[in-house]
């Protein structure tokens, strides 16, 4: 970060408070300037003192406190800043912002600043997914607030689900992000994901059970650390990434074309469960003929984009396949890295009972010329999050 960047940092009220001071520590570390608002609940999780302490800062908590207004109004307070951020954002602060309402400090100083804001929700799994929120959200992505998380994962009140806030150092990633000033800034990195439909007459195709979502997930990740992203996907059932620029496509043939077109890049993640066979494809609706038999289909192997993008003139620094297993992962995985020409493969074991292949969860194993590693069981979010990461050394 640029020395001196400013961040005033609204502290909500929420157990995810208590990772404030690391986040603090982190900005700090970063190189950048902090000043911590806290919401009278805020308050109650983490002290002023402690956040003072570590930003090297005066802590702001009341909206009329006479002598402040004079050493610095609350508008002054929310201008002096590069980049408001909420951390943790609860289901009030969004709606209480959605609302543009200002009865408060915290509230007031969101609708007076004239600065970017990232939110980082932090709430219970119901008040995450509950319509109200749902629309409260909807409409501060549409004022331009960016929002960070939030993670999936066991939350404080033994519930499972997403409402956990975003680790701190994902905060801070953001954070350079929307100062525009990730690791990734200024590199352009290709991204495919998702299924391909292949057509069989019209009206039929043959697919896969690919949503989409572990490589939605590395575009944002990779987005979020200042990447410019080129997204090409299939027909997946997972949300568009935000901050990305996205090219859809039905068939291999065509997300290959789209993946050449976007070169060159400085890497390429290809996510995408391609399929490896189209159908000689009829060009009517194939009919009953009522003798009983079925049609044959006859497949014809389709382009192998991993391979092309990896042995191709313009190849980008770093290409990472992936790799879905059933069985005799690092083997398969070896054998395919060698196969394809590619620097990294991230393989993963999709065999029945894993829950992987449309789940919410991954474990993979990333295999290198160096080695293979093992990585934890984590959310498609975090495993995007740390290949990000990875992807930003490799490219440093
Ligand atoms: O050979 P296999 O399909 O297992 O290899 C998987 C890897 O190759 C993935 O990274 C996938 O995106 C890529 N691939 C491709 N084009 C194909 C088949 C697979 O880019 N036709």
């Amino acid at each position: 970060m640029t020395p001196g960047r400013r961040i005033l940092l609204i502290v909500g009220g929420g157990i995810a408070a208590c990772k404030l001071p690391e986040l603090v520590r982190l900005i700090v570390r970063a190189g950048g300037g902090v000043t911590c608002v806290l919401t009278r609940a805020g308050a109650e999780f983490v002290t002023p003192l402690t956040l003072a302490a570590l930003s090297g800062n005066k802590v702001h908590t009341e909206l009329f406190d006479l002598t402040e207004e004079v050493e610095m109004g609350h508008i002054r307070l929310s201008r002096a800043a590069d980049l408001v951020v909420v951390a943790p954002c609860t289901a009030d602060l969004m709606a209480k912002m959605a609302g543009g309402h200002a009865d408060d400090l915290a509230s007031t100083l969101l609708l007076a600043t004239d600065k970017p804001v990232l939110i980082a929700p932090a709430m219970n799994v119901r008040m995450w997914e509950h319509p109200a929120t749902r629309r409260n959200l909807d409409r501060l992505r549409a004022d331009g607030v960016r929002v960070v998380g939030p993670a999936h994962g066991e939350m404080a009140c033994g519930e499972f689900g997403p409402g956990r806030m975003a680790e701190p150092a994902e905060i801070l990633a953001a954070i350079e992000a929307a100062l525009g000033e990730g690791p990734l800034a200024g590199r352009r990195i290709l991204v495919t994901s998702g299924p391909t439909h292949e057509p069989i007459d019209p009206v039929r195709y043959l697919a896969n059970r690919s949503s989409g979502r572990q490589g939605t997930a590395i575009a944002e990740a990779l987005a979020r650390l200042g990447a410019e992203v080129i997204f090409v996907t299939g027909p997946a059932s997972a949300p568009r990434p935000r901050g990305v620029r996205v090219v859809e496509v039905e068939t291999a043939r065509e997300m290959r074309d789209a993946a050449l077109a976007a070169l060159p890049v400085d890497a390429a993640v290809m996510a995408a469960a391609v399929a490896d066979w189209r159908v000689e494809a009829a060009e009517r609706k194939i009919k009953k003929d009522g003798s009983g038999r079925p049609p044959a289909l006859r497949l014809i192997e389709n382009p192998d984009i991993l391979q092309e993008i990896s042995n191709h003139p313009m190849r980008p620094r770093l290409v990472v396949g992936f790799a879905a297993e059933t069985h005799a992962l690092e083997a398969n995985a070896r054998a395919k890295l060698a196969r394809k020409g590619c620097d990294w493969i991230v393989a993963n074991d999709v065999g029945p009972g894993t829950g992987i292949m449309g789940g919410e969860e991954n474990a993979v194993t990333l295999i290198t010329a160096e080695g293979a590693e093992p990585w934890p069981r984590l959310s498609k979010a975090e495993t995007a999050a740390r290949l990000a990461r990875r992807i930003a050394e490799a490219l440093a």
